[in-house]
């Protein structure tokens, strides 16, 4: 079943992640004020600690549409949940490594990347050997570069091809709270592989007029995924990105978003600001190169949402 972006009808098969009011840590204020979603903002505690769990949780970061901050998102969530003592293993699904390159590694001078793991069957490589810390505590990466691109080529033959990712993270899970998987803008193997590994799906999306465009069809991949593949599969929450809400155009994209996906759409909106692309160039999270400014704390609310949604983590 899809979305209809036209009617705003959510498919039931989707799992509701709304708040309920009455989970620890989140609370709704007598007086309240609107967010920019247009709703009563809940407030999201700080987290405590994590409690203990069977093994990390992962979340594909994922939209098909180009460019709505799926590799920003991926790393400064990270960053934050890092923030916040939470053991996060970030993995590039890019063969273009623009996760890699946002936090300082030259993606060609690479010994081991997810290719390297995708394509070796049975247990030849050991993935920690893949694994490289960042200059983040806690936040450490699988990176990737141009040789993912053939991957999916050399998966099409494999006995489980859509399961090479998750097989390769099976050994990783014990060590980390979460696992973002930064997903290239298709749908195509690579990201069927990173929907199939995944207990959640977080959805960038872009706050301009073609926002919706697509949106229905990568819930019906989703969908597909849930039926085929991985039953544990439910989408996160969509993140609201470069939002302006100076503009009515800006409001008016919002608010319809909300409309099309009213359980799933987050409180926190991630607003547009030059400091973005300033981080890129800078090889480093937004929450260490401008640790005080609005993206650095949009992504720490981000994270204590995401948190508050699924107590647990
Ligand atoms: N909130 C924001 N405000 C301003 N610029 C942003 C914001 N978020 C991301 N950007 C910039 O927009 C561009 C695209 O962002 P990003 O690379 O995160 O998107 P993406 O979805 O990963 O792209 P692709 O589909 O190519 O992988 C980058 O230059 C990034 O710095
Ligand atoms: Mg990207």
């Amino acid at each position: 079943m899809t979305a209809d972006v036209q009617t705003g009808t959510v498919p039931t098969a989707i799992v509701p992640t709304g708040i309920p009011e009455t989970l620890p840590g989140v609370s709704v204020p007598s007086e309240s004020r609107l967010g920019p979603t247009g709703r009563p903002m809940p407030v999201f505690d700080e987290p405590g600690p994590v409690p203990p769990h069977d093994g990390a949780r992962i979340l594909a970061v994922c939209n098909q549409k180009g460019g709505v901050g799926k590799t920003t998102t991926t790393i400064n969530l990270g960053a934050s949940l890092a923030e916040y003592g939470r053991r996060v293993l970030l993995v590039d699904v890019d063969p273009q490594g623009a996760l890699s390159v946002g936090l300082g590694i030259n993606p060609n001078t690479l010994d081991l990347t997810v290719h390297d793991l995708l394509i070796s069957s049975g247990d030849v490589i050991d993935p920690h050997e893949a694994v490289l810390k960042t200059h983040v505590e806690g936040l450490d990466l699988l990176p990737s570069n141009i040789d993912l691109s053939a991957a999916e080529v050399q998966l099409v033959n494999e006995v489980g091809r859509e399961h090479s990712l998750a097989r390769a993270l099976r050994p990783l899970l014990k060590e980390y709270d979460y696992i973002l998987i930064d997903c290239q803008p298709s749908l195509g193997l690579l990201t069927v592989n990173a929907l199939t590994a995944a207990d959640g799906v977080v959805i960038p999306l872009e706050c301009e007029y073609f926002a919706l465009r697509g949106v229905a069809l990568l819930i019906q991949t989703i969908d597909k995924v849930r039926d085929r593949l991985n039953p544990r599969l439910e989408v996160a929450g969509i993140v609201a990105t470069m939002h302006d809400g100076r503009t009515l155009h800006g409001r008016q994209v919002l608010e319809r978003v909300v409309e099309a996906f009213p359980e799933h759409v987050f409180h926190t909106v991630i607003s547009r600001t030059v400091r973005f692309p300033e981080t890129t160039a800078a090889g480093e999270p937004i929450t260490s190169y401008a640790a005080n400014s609005t993206g650095a704390n949009a992504y720490r609310a981000l994270a204590r949402e995401l948190i508050a949604r699924r107590p647990g983590r």
